[in-house]
């Protein structure tokens, strides 16, 4: 028998078509009296800002509104941010965006209870102090921060992203309504989507797994690959809208204590270096990084490869490579741009290697032992 792991989860989910109806009791359930709503530029304009703002004047509460989010939330955007929140004495945060808005909202959080500076609780469990409320409403299907303990900040002083992983980060209350994905274009919902499905696979065949993990990430996997295609071909299938959102906190439950590995090693050091979006990042390399991994775990690589009815021949051998197949094709069929199209050359491979071995998140990863050829190779391919 296997020594005793955790599974941590910690949400109060309401998912469905009118969920932030819910919001005026959650804030009053609190007795928040200073509440602070983070959105990003693209919300308000989708309409969507606003709408959680008229749900929150209901509760009869004072309202502090940061407009401010930016893809992948820098250690300066945080501190200036919680510097507001600390002015302001917010007693309950609420994140209306993508990732990046519930990531700054939780680092923020963070440093409402302890202190500065936010780089010195990377790693996990760092986090001293139990921090405030937090309420997310996630406006993009991919990173699943709503459930997960995570957080992924952009060091622009090392040029490195790195995660401050504790359950004490995991948002309180999650309103998670399918139709605030509706406004995502075609281009950012393959992205996230392609992220979603990352998670999914690196935290299937992380070592971290154990069967909670794995029974969540298979799941995830299996509405992903059938949804996401869906939903970048007509934004308006609130069908497909509405399976990936449910997948992503199917999927968040397993890869927050499952873990990461490779793929999203070389993600981060590709946003710190060259600000590609995590999304499109993790899509460009996943089908590489999957071919390298199967030799280490040829099992679950054809076990994810039956989640999704591909024709196995029953050569373990030739079956464990058909997911990276499938997932290459994938990544075509949603255009996703390769490497050399996000306008990296030859010539940043090496700087960009040596920062994926310096990622904790290889920690994870079933193959062990990476070297910077091992990754070099992989980036030559995904050009
Ligand atoms: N905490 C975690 O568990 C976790 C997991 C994976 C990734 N991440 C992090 O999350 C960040 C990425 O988040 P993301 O992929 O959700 O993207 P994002 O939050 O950066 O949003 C991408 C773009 O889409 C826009 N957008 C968001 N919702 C929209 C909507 N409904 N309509 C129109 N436009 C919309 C945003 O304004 C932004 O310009 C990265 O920093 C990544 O490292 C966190
Ligand atoms: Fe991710």
């Amino acid at each position: 028998m296997k020594v005793a792991s955790e599974f941590f989860a910690n949400s109060d989910v309401f998912f469905g078509k009118d969920a932030i109806k819910e919001l005026p009791g959650m804030l009053k359930s609190y007795q928040a009296k200073n509440v602070m709503v983070l959105h990003g530029g693209s919300v308000k304009r989708a309409g969507i800002a606003d709408i959680v703002l008229e749900e929150a004047k209901k509760a009869g509460v004072e309202l502090t509104v940061f407009d401010g989010v930016i893809p992948d939330p820098t250690n300066e955007i945080v501190e200036k941010t919680a510097e507001l929140a600390r002015k302001e004495k917010i007693d309950v945060f609420v994140a209306v965006g993508g990732g990046s808005c519930i990531d700054l909202a939780k680092a923020v959080n963070v440093l409402m209870t302890n202190p500065e500076p936010v780089r010195q609780y990377g790693g996990i469990g760092m986090v001293k102090k139990p921090v405030l409320p937090l309420i997310a409403i996630p406006t993009t299907a991919g990173t699943s921060s709503e459930v997960t303990n995570v957080v992924a900040l952009n060091d622009t002083e090392a040029v490195c992203k790195y995660v401050i992983i504790d359950n004490k980060l995991t948002p309180d209350k999650v309103i998670a309504d399918p139709e605030f994905t509706r406004t995502m274009p075609p281009s950012v919902t393959a992205a996230t989507g392609m992220d979603a499905i990352t998670h999914a696979v690196e935290s299937y065949i992380s070592n971290m797994a154990t069967p909670l993990t794995e029974y969540h990430s298979l799941k995830g996997f299996q509405i992903f690959y059938e949804n996401l295609p869906k939903a970048v071909a007509d934004g308006a299938d609130m069908v497909a809208r509405e399976q990936m959102m449910l997948g992503c906190i199917i999927a968040g439950f397993g890869f927050s204590n499952a873990n990461l590995g490779l793929v999203h090693g070389i993600a981060h050091t590709l946003s710190a270096h060259f600000h590609l979006a995590h999304g499109a990042a993790n899509a460009a390399v996943l089908p590489y990084v999957m071919e390298y991994n199967a030799q280490s775990c040829p099992k679950k690589m054809v076990e994810l490869a039956q989640a999704v009815n591909l024709p196995l021949s029953g050569d373990i051998d030739e079956d464990k490579l058909l997911l990276p197949k499938a997932l290459l094709s994938l990544t075509k069929a949603l255009k996703i741009k390769t490497l050399s199209e996000h306008g990296i050359e030859e010539k940043n491979l090496g700087i960009l290697a040596e920062g994926v071995l310096k990622e904790p998140v290889l920690g994870f990863n079933p193959r062990q032992g990476v070297t910077k050829e091992d990754v070099l190779s992989i980036l030559r391919k995904a050009m």
